[in-house]
């Protein structure tokens, strides 16, 4: 008996099958492309997500010598806040607008203006930013009055894979919050909320937790995909929500930490508690009557991914990694700001832009390296520290998982930063994994995601901090603090020069 997890990133579609016990029997992935018309949109077509996804389930089955009738029960996952616009006959009307599409910075004003900073942030538990889904739908509004007058329903990007699986619109709680049009406590859409906007209620489709079950697959996708009719889909969960699931933090006191491209600290929470600034995402977890804190910081692995492309094209990421062995922490001096493409926390703006401070003549490329590794866990830091100061209690352990995680280095340098220890675990498959799980709960295989998540996941090792080296952090850490307020009028009057 076999768990399908689909995960509709930006970057590709991935198929994972899992077997009962969370043991890992294949996945396949189908790259997408992301398109950027004009400066700060980011787009994709629905349809491509599609094809990629019935490419990777028929690619994963066939791989794994499995047959339709093998798999119970499917899970979704994907990018959050994307904005998916469907005619009354469900064909799609526009490309989606993505989460990292940063052309509102006026609907967000707009937003903030219509319901009040903190009316928004008392309902939905947070800020308007650029990224989420409302202020996409009053562009659209604004900007293409034509397409609006024809949208009859709005999805998410996996909502879309779901209505082509299913026939089903649906949406899942996690990634409802984080359209800015959830009322947070009562875990569903917020009337006023869409009444401000404009927004038809009809317009926006039925809510369902994590491991619910939300439709199951026709017969015309069962011959697409070569899944069986019947098989049941479960609600899922946004990526962030869905990679906790996968690496076991669905309780208080385990947070998540994912250095993917953007980094991700992720703290469940039981009640809907929200940071009263909307610093920190405040959202539903996929995890029924939970929720969840979350930083963001937009590039995280993605800072030293183009750290190497620029500087060290011919090296790998290991060698590059290593050679900073030999500079001591604080780069002599040297810090990296990682707001290589604007930054969401602590500091909502897109407009922020990255910068060494402190270069001399002394700095090798080595020093160059180490103080992105540094510069990464100070942001990381940040988000910490706001979740801290935000009444969550205790934090037991710090699960950390995504392509940075990988590097002994660098976690260690992450460990020394924030002064935590640092587990990792046996599961590596991300958020795929996780909505294989939500599924097999929503058919009954474990009582809870909790359940399923203790019997599957188990922590392999820890990092621990090294105390001697916390001055030092300590130190450079109070300077990187000091560097944005200081430069942000800067970076403000740059954006404007170029743009
Ligand atoms: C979460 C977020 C990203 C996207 C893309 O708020 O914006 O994690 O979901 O992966």
């Amino acid at each position: 008996m076999l768990l399908l997890g689909i995960d509709v990133s930006t970057t590709g579609v991935k198929a994972l099958l899992i077997d009962e016990n969370g043991g890992f029997v294949g996945s396949a992935t189908s790259s997408l492309r992301l398109s950027t018309p004009q400066p700060l949109w980011s787009e994709q077509n629905p349809l491509d997500w599609w094809e990629g996804a019935r490419r990777s389930i028929r690619e994963v089955m066939k791989n794994s010598g499995v047959k339709g009738d093998k798999i119970r029960a499917i899970g979704l996952t994907g990018q959050m806040h994307g904005l998916v616009l469907l005619d009354a006959k469900g064909d799609v009307l526009r490309p989606a607008i993505l989460w990292n599409d940063q052309r509102t910075g006026p609907q967000c004003d707009e937003i903030r203006r219509r319901l009040g900073k903190r009316r928004l942030i008392q309902i939905t538990g947070n800020d308007a930013l650029t990224g989420f889904t409302a202020p996409k739908i009053l562009w659209v509004q604004q900007e293409e009055p034509q397409i609006w007058a024809e949208a009859q329903h709005i999805l998410l990007p996996k909502g879309y894979i779901r209505y082509r699986l299913t026939g089903e619109m649906a949406m899942d709680r996690a990634g409802g919050s984080g359209t800015l049009l959830f009322n947070l406590k009562s875990r569903n859409w917020s009337e006023e909320v869409l009444e401000t906007l404009d927004i038809p209620q009809e317009m926006v489709p039925q809510t369902y937790e994590g491991p619910d079950i939300t439709g199951w697959i026709t017969e015309e996708a069962a011959k697409d995909t070569g899944l069986r009719t019947g098989t049941p889909v479960v609600g899922g969960g946004g990526d962030q929500a869905a990679q906790a699931v996968g690496v076991g933090a669905v309780q208080p006191g385990i947070i998540a930490l994912t250095l993917g491209t953007s980094g991700v600290v992720f703290a469940t929470t039981e009640r809907p508690l929200v940071e009263p600034e909307g610093r920190l995402h405040a959202f539903c977890h996929a995890v029924p009557g939970r929720w969840h804190f979350m930083g963001v910081m937009l590039s995280a692995a993605g800072s030293l991914q183009w750290h190497r492309d620029v500087l060290a094209r011919d090296m790998s990421f290991d060698d590059l990694v290593m050679e900073t062995n030999e500079v001591p922490p604080g780069s002599e001096g040297l810090l990296f700001l990682p707001y290589l493409t604007g930054e969401r926390t602590p500091y909502p703006d897109p407009l922020a832009r990255g910068a060494w401070v402190g270069l001399t003549v002394r700095h090798t490329r080595a020093h160059l390296t180490r103080s992105v590794l540094e510069g990464v866990a100070f942001g990381i830091k940040d988000s910490f520290q706001l979740i801290r100061e935000s009444g969550l209690g205790q934090i037991e352990q710090v699960r950390i998982s995504g392509g940075g995680a990988k590097s002994p280095l660098w976690r260690q340098i992450m460990a020394d930063v924030l002064g935590v220890s640092l587990a990792t675990v046996n599961t590596t498959e991300g958020a795929a994994f996780g909505a294989a799980i939500l599924a097999g709960v929503g058919i009954g295989q474990f009582d809870s995601v909790p359940e399923a998540c203790e019997t599957m996941i188990k922590v392999t090792g820890l990092t621990e901090p090294v105390e001697s080296r916390s001055p030092t952090y300590e130190e450079f850490y109070a300077r990187y603090r000091a560097l944005y307020p200081i430069l942000a009028p800067e970076f403000e009057a740059i954006a404007a020069t170029v743009n």
